[in-house]
C-alpha cells in the first residue's frame, strides 16, 4: 500500500495521508486515512467519527477539502430556493439537524439566514466538536439514540416547536437507520420542510437498507410530499471516483 504525499496546512496540528488511487479499493464504509500527530501515525476509518471529530480541522480537511463534499451546500441551496419561492423568511425555520456532526450543515444554513437549530447526534464527540468549532450555533445539541425511548430526547426536542428537518450524509452505512429517521420526523410540526441526502442506491428498487420502503410508505400515506429530488455528486471516494447521492426536499403534511 502506498500513500499519497503528506499534506499539512498552516495552523493544523496533523498530517493527513490518503492511500494512492490505485491502492484505494475498499467500499465506502471501509475507507480510511492515516493521520500523523507529534510523530505518531494512526489509521482512521472515515466512519470513526469520534476520533475524527476529536482532531480539530480533520473532518473539514478530509471530507470537504480533499474529497470535495458538496452535500451541505446542495441541501442549503434547495431550502433557500424553496423559501424564496414561498416568500418565507429563513428566520422562521426551527430546524432539527439529525446526524449533525460538528455543525457544517447548520453553519451553511445559518449563512442562508436560518437562526434556530437543534442538533442531534449519537456521539458526544459530535456535540463537543460543534461547540468547539462553531460555538453558539446550536440552540441545543442533543446526544441520544432515538430508538431508546428512555433517553429523554423526545422531551428535549418537543419544546423547540421544530418545523424543519435536515439530515445530510448520515443515512445508512451503519449510521442512521430507517427507524431513527422515522422517529426524528415525528418531532417536526406540520406543515414542515424536510431536507435530506441519501446515497442514490438506497432509494432504488434494489435497496435493502429499508429507506426506499420507508420513504415510499410515508409518501403513500400522505405524511411526506416530495417537492424536489436532485441527483448530485456528494463527494469523491478515496480512489477519486464520484459518489452520487440524491438530495430530497419534501413537505411533511401530517403525523405518521
Ligand atoms: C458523515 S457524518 C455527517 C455529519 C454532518 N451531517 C455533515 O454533513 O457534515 C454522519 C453523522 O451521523 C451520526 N450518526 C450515526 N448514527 C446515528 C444515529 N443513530 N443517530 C444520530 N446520529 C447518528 C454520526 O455520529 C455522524 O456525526
Amino acid at each position: 500500500m502506498t500513500l499519497d504525499p503528506a499534506v499539512r496546512s498552516i495552523g493544523e496540528d496533523f498530517i493527513l495521508r490518503l492511500p494512492d488511487e490505485a491502492s484505494a479499493s475498499a467500499s465506502q464504509d471501509e475507507e480510511w486515512c492515516e493521520v500523523e500527530i507529534d510523530g505518531r501515525t494512526r489509521r482512521l476509518r472515515f466512519h470513526d467519527y469520534s476520533d475524527i471529530y476529536s482532531i480539530p480541522g480533520l473532518y473539514e480537511r478530509l471530507i470537504y477539502e480533499r474529497l470535495g463534499c458538496q452535500s451541505p451546500r446542495v441541501i442549503a441551496g434547495l431550502l433557500r430556493d424553496e423559501l424564496a419561492c414561498r416568500g418565507t423568511d429563513p428566520a422562521d425555520l426551527r430546524v432539527l439537524d439529525l446526524g449533525a456532526g460538528n455543525g457544517i450543515v447548520a453553519e451553511e444554513l445559518a449563512e442562508a439566514g436560518v437562526e434556530h437549530f437543534v442538533g442531534l447526534d449519537i456521539i458526544q464527540e459530535a456535540a463537543d466538536s460543534a461547540e468547539r468549532d462553531r460555538p453558539g450555533l446550536y440552540d441545543e445539541y442533543v446526544v441520544a439514540d432515538l430508538t431508546d425511548s428512555s433517553s429523554g430526547a423526545s422531551e428535549r426536542l418537543q419544546c423547540h416547536n421544530l418545523n424543519a428537518f435536515t439530515c445530510v450524509a448520515a443515512l445508512g452505512f451503519g449510521d442512521i437507520p430507517p427507524e431513527v429517521f422515522a422517529e426524528a420526523l415525528r418531532h417536526i410540526d406540520t406543515p414542515g420542510l424536510v431536507a435530506y441526502t441519501i446515497k442514490d442506491a438506497f432509494l432504488g428498487d434494489k435497496d435493502e437498507s429499508g429507506f426506499s420502503d420507508l420513504v415510499e410508505r410515508l409518501e403513500e400515506d400522505g405524511t411526506l410530499c416530495t417537492l424536489t429530488r436532485e441527483r448530485y455528486q456528494h463527494r469523491l471516494n478515496w480512489a477519486g471516483e464520484p459518489l452520487h447521492y440524491v438530495a430530497v426536499l419534501a413537505e411533511k403534511r401530517k403525523q405518521p
